[in-house]
């Protein structure tokens, strides 16, 4: 493959190995929409959580994996297609950083072409580690743009993502369009996951509730979701499942970067018992139930699950 594309100077920014990793995913994102075309099929294996991978996961993957590992300062890089982390050369916690990824998040979209993302987690720790070892957080949105949300200590934002020229050997340009994302207060939407038959009661009279004051907004990938609750204040759940009570989506790769972003513009995540960031995880694969959202929502959540 060709060197990673270059970016366009992003500015001044907290942690030089966290932007040069948005910096990567940047530059790696045109590439991935550009190649989607062609990968809507399933590429006939399996990934470590036991499910079907489509030909664009592999792809993303392949693409990140590359451009990530390039960047200083990271150590280690780890994917939710991948069974072991990617050793890429420092020691994690001493100065070097292991990068999580779920490279398509929401990929069965793919076939509907509907939005899909990228999931990133900076971790200051070797993985497994539980969310309080992030120093950063972001998502690629594929939508009718290509935005990325970056969360970090400082903040929350939101830029658009965009080949400066037609074309594969141009660079990438990276806009800022809102720099302090916060959560709306009076939130309007709510996404669900899961087959309601599936729901726990109490999380089913909880979401009767829910469905009286909000609108739904559903599109199956938890990026798009997010981004939706983000946008206009809500809540989003993939929960525990009669028969699954771990849920589906992956605390390292999903639950923990979201729940990351979304704590960091003022609202709140949880398993449905405790903070997202504060589950110990037993392995990097590790499912866990998520509820993130409005803060007011989420604590209303958490009472009904109790
Ligand atoms: P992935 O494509 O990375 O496996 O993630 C899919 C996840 C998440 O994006 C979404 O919220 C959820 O799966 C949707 O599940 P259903 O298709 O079962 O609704
Ligand atoms: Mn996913
Ligand atoms: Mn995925």
């Amino acid at each position: 493959m060709t060197d990673p594309t270059p970016v366009a100077d992003s500015g001044d920014r907290a942690d030089p190995t966290v932007e040069a990793v948005f910096d990567a995913v940047a530059a790696t994102a045109p590439e991935i929409r550009a190649a989607l075309p062609g990968r809507r099929v399933e590429s006939g294996t399996g990934n470590p959580s036991g499910e079907r991978v489509m030909a664009g996961d592999l792809y993303a993957d392949e693409l990140l994996a590359e451009a990530i590992t390039a960047v200083d300062g990271v150590g280690s890089f780890v994917s939710e297609e991948r069974e072991a982390a990617v050793d890429a050369g420092g020691a994690v916690g001493e100065g070097a950083y292991a990068v999580a990824i779920d490279p398509l998040d929401g990929s069965s979209n793919l076939r509907s072409n509907n939005a899909m993302g990228t999931v990133v987690g900076v971790y200051d720790a070797p993985l497994p580690a539980t969310g309080r070892d992030l120093v950063a957080a972001g998502y690629v949105l594929y939508g009718p743009i290509t935005t990325m949300v970056v969360a970090d200590a400082s903040g929350v934002r939101e830029e658009v993502v965009e080949r400066e020229t037609a074309g594969d050997d141009g660079g990438v340009s990276r806009s800022v369009v809102e720099d302090d994302l916060r959560l709306p207060p009076d939130p309007l939407v709510y996404g669900f996951g899961g087959r309601v038959p599936d729901w726990p009661d109490d999380f089913t009279a909880y979401a009767r509730e829910i469905e009286d004051e909000l609108k739904l907004r559903y599109g199956g990938a938890m990026v798009g979701d997010v981004n939706q609750v983000l946008t206009y204040g809500g809540i989003f759940a993939y929960p525990a499942l009669v028969g699954t009570p771990e849920g589906k989506l992956r605390l390292s790769f999903e639950a923990n970067p979201i729940a990351y972003i979304v704590e960091r513009a003022g609202g709140a995540a949880t398993d449905g018992e405790i903070d997202i960031l504060d589950v110990k995880p037993e392995g990097v694969h590790d499912r866990v139930p998520l509820y993130v959202g409005n803060e007011e929502l989420v604590e209303r959540l958490q009472a009904a699950l109790a």
